[in-house]
């Protein structure tokens, strides 16, 4: 029996050889199909949130594990020396399909987000404005765990311990355009903002703020990061977020749901843009390469295809949801608020619930989840979730809020 099937075994070696940064709940799963998983007793999990927004397709879905077994028995990797034409066409779909004209390819989230503030940073530098080089961004985002991307983070509980922090980072308060415009000076070079601030409990911005920040960019002359890492990629009921606040970056970021599972990040860009870096500038070992794009590619066709019913089945079981979760708040006072938008719902629950324990009792009943502080419960299934799958979820949260009634 291998270690995938022996928890005891798994336990031993997560507690004794892993480092300690994640404190795991004592199970490990075995297999997936689509929104469900399979431990190692056998037992069936719905995956309320898919690896956080990263299976998009859900699990073991057959064009996306086709298209990476396929890529796998002809070439995984090859460096960057030389041309990756799945690279190519995944910058090409990405590209024709909003409003960038490059795109470069790392690892993940934070990668992605350090190659979007060195872009900020070398479109000044090359045009002869060295001095702007500081980046505003918002009082509890999240951008990633690197250095410069906790520097980036407006939550100081990421950055004290580790500083001294990278410099040149400005933070705040969200959906406050007066305190943007009082910040922005001429040492700015760009605003970072996510348009659901996803780890601090599903915080969308308001579409009148973001449409005023585009403006005072444009204004300035400063560029907007647009931070899409959890909120790409379908997750929102468009292929990405900012079309829903009909506005357009100058900077976008891509990873988690992009290739369903496979490790891949994306910065993307203007062409005015993409004068802030000349070859050696930046790179990458594994970034783009064969495996990963493939994955991509095959992630991309799904949303884009002209037969695709994915978005449309975001946006119906996202409105089932959202109804359905506030029918539930109106009956019980124990949910204060349901936020978000698509796929991406936080659930806020009354001081008598701990978003804890409702992450365990969901799980006790066969429902993953994630807990965001003390009140607030994250879902974002896989896109290919069903409006009786989702509904599936919906009574059974129900249920423990009965329970739950004093
Ligand atoms: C908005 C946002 N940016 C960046 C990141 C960091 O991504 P990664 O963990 O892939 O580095 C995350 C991860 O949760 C995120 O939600």
């Amino acid at each position: 029996m291998g270690i995938e099937n022996d928890l005891e075994l798994t336990k031993l070696y997560e507690s004794k050889y892993c480092l300690n940064v994640f404190g795991p709940a004592p199970i490990a799963f075995t297999k997936g199909k689509g929104v469900w998983l399979w431990d190692t007793q056998g037992r069936k999990y719905m995956d309320m949130i898919g690896g956080i927004a990263v299976n998009s397709l859900g699990h073991n879905n057959k064009a996306l594990t086709k298209a990476i077994s396929d890529q796998a028995s002809k070439l995984i990797h090859c460096c960057n020396y030389y041309m990756i034409p799945q690279r190519a066409e995944l910058a090409f779909k990405l590209c024709s399909h909003s409003f960038a004209d490059k795109a470069f390819f790392c690892n993940s989230g934070a990668e992605a987000n350090e190659a979007a503030i060195k872009i900020a940073r070398g479109y000044f530098y090359y045009k002869g404005q060295p001095e702007k080089n500081e980046i505003i961004t918002a009082k509890m985002s999240f951008h990633g765990r690197t250095m410069a991307t906790i520097a980036a983070t407006g939550q100081e509980k990421f950055r004290i311990p580790f500083a001294p922090n990278v410099p040149g980072f400005k933070y705040v308060d969200y959906n406050d355009i007066a305190a943007l415009e009082a910040m922005v000076d001429d040492k700015t070079c760009a605003v970072m903002l996510e348009l659901i601030q996803g780890e601090s409990g599903v915080h969308p911005a308001d579409i009148t703020y973001v449409k005023q920040v585009k403006k005072l960019c444009v204004e300035r002359g400063i560029l907007l990061i647009i931070d899409e890492v959890q909120t790409g990629v379908g997750r929102t009921g468009r292929l990405f977020c900012y079309e829903n606040y009909e506005i357009v970056p100058d900077i976008m970021t891509l990873a988690k749901g992009l290739a369903g599972g496979v490790p891949i990040g994306a910065m993307l860009c203007t062409d005015e843009v993409a004068t802030g870096m000349k070859p050696g500038d930046h790179g990458s070992t594994f970034g783009g390469n064969p495996l990963a794009c493939a994955a991509g590619n095959a992630v991309i066709d799904q949303l884009i295809s002209s037969d695709s019913t994915l978005l449309a089945n975001v946006n119906s079981v996202s409105a089932f949801l959202f109804d359905k979760l506030n029918a539930l708040k109106a009956k019980s006072d124990k949910i204060k608020e349901v936020r978000g938008m698509g796929l991406l719902i936080g659930i806020e629950f009354d001081s008598s619930i701990q978003a804890a324990g409702m992450k365990t009792r969901l799980m006790q009943e066969g429902f993953l989840v994630s807990a965001i502080g003390e009140s607030v419960i994250r879902i974002a299934p896989p896109l290919i979730i069903s409006q009786r799958e989702a509904a599936m979820f919906v009574n059974t949260l129900a249920k423990i809020l009965k329970g739950n009634r004093k």
